[in-house]
């Protein structure tokens, strides 16, 4: 239950009460990120940066990534990315040759001459390819990867994203299989989800919820998904990734003495959903607006959120600035 001390005004705007984080995401059109690649050690703007087209990551998808964001100069869950990469890694069998410090190197340099600053916040991408080698599926010993940074500005949300809210659906596109490519290997295929947002868009929502072959809900095209149910806050427990954000707005909740749980949701229990929201490192907390049922029924939820979803948003908000001047230590500029 929401205690009643902590609601928040059903009347007040988004890009004021949220403070940093909807601030941050609102104003990304002022930056001035020149977006700058670096292909192990060679730093370009982007449009000029090249691999090889043997190069298993664009052969097959054979590579892995993470994607942070930057406050003050500094990433958002530094550590937890740099253990998920490796756990994907693991996942498909792959090592990494570059050290995390040579990773960190790479993304400094990047970001000092892409231009990052304290008041311009950035979207970083390090992505490691399994590098180059014949054409043959099975990874032959001996391959070195390649790693690959790129340094832009964060997606420019439109603000109607969040003072509204995101409308999805349903797709009849399901997600892959957990045990056919489980959805933790968080690497560079990425198929699955575009046939989902694609089928998505082609419907006329902004973004997609997939379900599995059994009918359970997984996640977004690339973000976690929320629902209020019973009013009970609660997120898939599995069929998707671990994402980095569902796991910290858990702890904020915690913190803050508010309950959210992972918990198996069919796509029958959408029915009674009051509320929904997505979750990632660009978007952090994103309202959903409307949520297509594949009965053809439409779900709608309060402008801009409702009680528990503004709640989340503020109470992650304030984790975020509180980790921030934690982090300071971490600042890549
Ligand atoms: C498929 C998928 N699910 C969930 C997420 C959210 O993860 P995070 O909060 O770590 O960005 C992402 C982010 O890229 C994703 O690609």
């Amino acid at each position: 239950m929401i205690r009643s001390d902590t609601l928040i005004p059903t009347d007040s705007r988004p890009g004021l009460i949220f403070g940093l984080a909807v601030e941050c995401q609102l104003r990304t059109t002022d930056a001035m990120i020149s977006p700058t690649i670096n292909v192990n050690g060679t730093i370009t703007p982007a449009e000029e940066a090249r691999i090889p087209v043997l190069d298993r990551g664009f052969l097959y998808g054979d590579s892995v990534y993470e994607v942070f964001r930057t406050y003050q100069n500094v990433p958002l869950f530094l550590e937890d990315h740099f253990e998920r990469l490796e756990n994907s890694a693991r996942l498909i069998h792959m090592r990494i040759d570059q050290s995390r410090d040579e990773l960190m190197s790479a993304i400094r340099s990047t970001a000092r001459v892409a231009g990052v600053s304290a008041e311009h916040p950035a979207y970083v991408r390090y992505q490691i390819t399994r590098g180059d080698g014949q054409i043959d599926l099975y990874p032959e010993d001996g391959l070195t990867s390649r790693f690959v940074v790129i340094v832009k500005s964060l997606p420019d949300w439109k603000p109607h994203l969040y003072q509204h809210g995101v409308d999805m659906l349903v797709t009849a596109v399901r997600r892959n299989a957990s045990d056919a490519l489980d959805p933790n290997i968080k690497g560079g295929n990425y198929l699955n989800n575009i046939l989902g947002l694609t089928e998505a868009r082609q419907r006329g929502a902004d973004d997609c919820v997939m379900l599995d072959a059994g009918g359970w809900v997984t996640e977004a095209a690339n973000s976690n998904v929320w629902f209020v149910l019973n009013d009970e806050l609660v997120t898939p427990a599995s069929g998707n990734l671990r994402g980095l954000t569902k796991k910290h707005v858990h702890i904020a909740l915690k913190e803050a003495g508010l309950e959210s749980a992972e918990k198996d949701i069919h796509v029958g229990d959408l029915f009674g959903a009051t509320e929904c929201f997505v979750t990632s490192a660009t978007r952090e907390v994103m309202p959903c607006a409307s949520l297509g049922l594949p009965s053809g029924q439409t779900l709608r939820f309060a402008e801009g959120g409702g009680e528990w979803t503004r709640l989340t948003m503020k109470t992650f908000s304030a984790y975020i600035d509180r980790y921030i001047q934690a982090h300071q230590a971490d600042a890549i500029v």
